[in-house]
Order: structure tokens, then sequence, then C-alpha cells
């Protein structure tokens, strides 16, 4: 079958190959998989249709599904997060891409349309988008079951599984250890800083940098941001993760307190609206606002235009607002997600991991998928243990075995004080 494709520019190719090259050579987990997927293809045949951020790494998963024997439809899972150089490379290696960097809201579900034309059996999604587009249009059958990459894509599928909307199991790779203690805390940590730091290359030290949501990404930011010699503030609206973000030895305050003195605002909820315009118009001169959750809609943007008297773009991925009374305030990345438009998204490591998880859970729906109910699954804990091994055995890290006296002490209740 002849490969289709719609992306920017297919010239960008050479280079979209040496980027996947590179973050091949740093995903050797994956690598693994590879090797044995091509060895025993356990995808032969299967049609995927994903919907992921077009990056390096991503090309390195596909490339590992397409070895195992599947054909493989890619489209973006944000407008602005697609690397083309990666996506022109990928149409050279038979993987049909419908995926650009700046695509218009009408142009970013016409793909996730277009991937869902190939019969698919299989979908992987990040952000959920392909999997409620799929319900909504009614194309279900034939899909034996999907997987979902996101926190905020977990979130809305339980909405439907709890509406019983669900038409096919999902496998939550997001609720593996293997993704959201690393991919979540360390990823987002480091490629949020880095996404700020590319956009603006202002100092972090000594700046007061507000985290709103002190869930596993924030508290990556937050960790990384302190590294930096930032005076880091966390706002929450849950007293638990309040509370452990204050004994982190993070200041927590409530948003409206923080509007007032902070200098660098980054949202990372997963909710909606979590800076608005009572909290704009108290802020500095100069605050820099950024978005790390999956949707633009955590800064209101609305808002923000409401206020404003004029905007320009004032660098790459920097809009200046001009307010009313003369102050100016900086959106990063259009209220996108900082890590993937301003930087390269989560660094390879982390990813082969998350990936790790995508492609071993693929191989699970094929094999048992057809068994399970409409409703979420954890990625068996097998893949999960599998994941941490190959990863631990990548970075040359020996860990210890239980002795036998220590299994069965584990297992007794009459052995306590002697
Ligand atoms: N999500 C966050 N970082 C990513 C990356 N580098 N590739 C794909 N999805 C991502």
């Amino acid at each position: 079958m002849s490969t289709e494709y719609e992306v920017k520019n297919r010239n960008l190719a050479p280079k979209g190959k040496l980027m996947i090259e590179w973050a091949e050579a740093h995903m050797p987990v994956l690598m693994k998989i590879r090797a044995v997927f091509q060895k025993e293809k356990p995808l032969k045949g299967i049609q995927i249709a994903s919907c992921l951020h077009v990056t390096k790494e991503t090309a390195v998963l596909v490339k590992t599904l397409k070895a195992g024997g599947a054909e493989v439809a890619l489209c973006g899972s944000n407008p602005l997060s697609t690397q083309d150089e990666v996506a022109a490379a990928l149409t050279y290696d038979k993987i049909n891409v419908y995926a650009w960097r700046g695509e218009t809201e009408k142009e970013y579900q016409r793909c996730i349309d277009k991937t869902l034309t190939y019969n698919p059996v299989i979908l992987m999604d990040d952000g959920a988008d392909l999997i409620s587009t799929s319900h909504k249009k009614g194309i279900v059958k034939g899909i034996t079951g999907a997987s979902e990459e996101t926190t905020t894509g977990i979130t809305r599928l339980r909405s439907m599984e709890q509406e019983g909307a669900l038409k096919y199991p999902i496998i939550a790779v997001n609720d593996a250890y293997t993704k959201y203690l690393f991919d979540n805390r360390f990823g987002t940590g480091q490629s949020t800083i880095d996404g700020i730091i590319r956009a603006t290359s202002i100092l972090l030290a000594g700046k007061n940098f507000v985290v709103c949501g002190y869930g596993w990404c924030g508290r990556g930011i937050a960790m990384r941001a302190r590294g930096m010699g930032a005076n880091v503030i966390v706002t929450e609206v849950n007293p638990i993760k309040a509370l452990e973000a204050a004994m982190d030895g993070f200041t927590v305050m409530s948003i409206d307190r923080a509007a007032k003195v902070g200098d660098i605002f980054v949202t990372v909820t997963g909710d909606t609206s979590v800076i608005r315009k009572e909290h704009m118009l108290k802020m500095k001169d100069s605050a820099i606002l950024a978005n790390s959750g999956h949707f633009n809609v955590e800064i209101s943007i609305p808002d923000l235009e409401a206020i404003s008297k004029s905007k320009r773009t004032i660098r790459q991925n920097v809009q200046e607002y001009m307010l009313k009374d003369g102050r100016r305030l900086y959106l990063l990345a259009e209220g996108r997600l900082v890590n993937l438009v301003a930087a390269e998204g989560h660094p390879p490591e982390v990813m082969m991991m998350s990936f790790a998880n995508q492609a071993l859970s693929a191989e699970y729906l094929v094999k048992y998928g057809k068994e399970l109910e409409p409703k979420i699954y954890k990625v068996p804990e097998e893949i999960d243990q599998k994941v941490a091994t190959l990863a631990l055995s990548a970075m040359g890290i020996q860990i210890d075995k239980l002795t036998e006296e220590q299994v069965r002490y584990l297992k007794s209740w009459e052995l306590g004080t002697t």
C-alpha cells in the first residue's frame, strides 16, 4: 500500500532523520522492544491510528510499531507541537502522517478524522481527542481497544466510563508507575523549564516562580525551578497536595495572592480558567504566563484579550499583551504546552519508558483485547515491571534480590520481635 500523508514540507526529511537517530540513541529500552518486535511481529497486519505529539521520540515509537508488523496512521495531539522535520522523515518510513506545526483547529480535527479512515484495530491517544472523535462519529466497529498517554485524557475517559459511553477497553498508560513517576515528574519538570528558557532567555534565579497545580507534573516543575534558584510558590485546590507542597518546602498560597508577587506563572492543573482576569489585573508589569497542561484553557486567553488594548509577537513563542493601564503581560506559546511548543517536549530517556508501555500495551491489546470489557484498565503489572527492569539495565544499574529467608519473613505473620 502506498504511503499517504499531509505534512509541511517533505524536503525537511533529512534533518528529521537525524533527529530520529539522535532519539533512538537515547531510547535503548524502546530499541530493545523494537528488536524483539522485528523478530516476532506481534502486531502483524494490525492497523493502528495514533494521535500523539509528532516528535522525534514519537517517531521512535511508531517505527517500533511498524517493525512489529503494524500499519500506522499518525496525527498530532496538539496543533502547535509537531516537529515538521520528523513528520517529513516519517513519510519515508511508510507511516501515514497527517500533522504540521500551526494547524488551525479545523485542520487539527481533519487530521484526526483522517487517521480513523484506515479501519483501525487499535487507537493510541494523548489527550483523548482521537478516542472521543471515534465515539462521536460512531467509528467503533473493529476497534479492539485503545491506550491513553496522559492525565487529561484519562480524566476525560473516566467521565465516559462513568456515563457508560465507552465502547471499547482503554489501557491507561499514564497510570503506569514507569510512566507518571518519570515522564510527568522528571519529563515535564525539565522540558517546561527548557521551554520557558528557550522562549524568553531570562534568568530564573531569584524570580518568584508560581506553579499552579501540585500533581506529578507540578511537583516536577517546582523541583526543577527551585534547582535553578527560583523562589517557588505553589497554588493548589487539594488540601493534601497543598500540605505536601508546604512540607516539600515550597510557599503555598492562593492564586489571588500569588498573582500580586509572581514573576513567572506556569499552569499544570488539567482544569480550565485557572488564571483569570481578576488575577491578571493584579499582576506585576512584565509577568510571564505559561501553560504545561494538555489543553490551552488553563490561562484564560479570552480574559487576557478582553483586558488588553493591543498585542504583538515580541519574539518567537512570546506574545506581549499591553493592558489598558500600560502594564505588559507576556504569554508563552499561545497558552499551549510550553514544553512542546517552545522546546522539544520531554527528553528521550523518559519518553522511552512511556512509549515502551505504549508498545507493550498495544501487543497486550492484540493478544487479550477481545476478552476485555469497555472499561479503563491499568497497564498490566508485568509490563510496568518489565519496563523498569529494562530501563535499569540500560542505565547499567544492578539491584538486589530478596533472599529465601526474606521472602519467607515477608509472607509470615507469626514472625515479629524475636
Ligand atoms: N509528551 C511530552 N513530551 C513528549 C515527547 N517528547 N514526545 C511525545 N510526546 C510527548
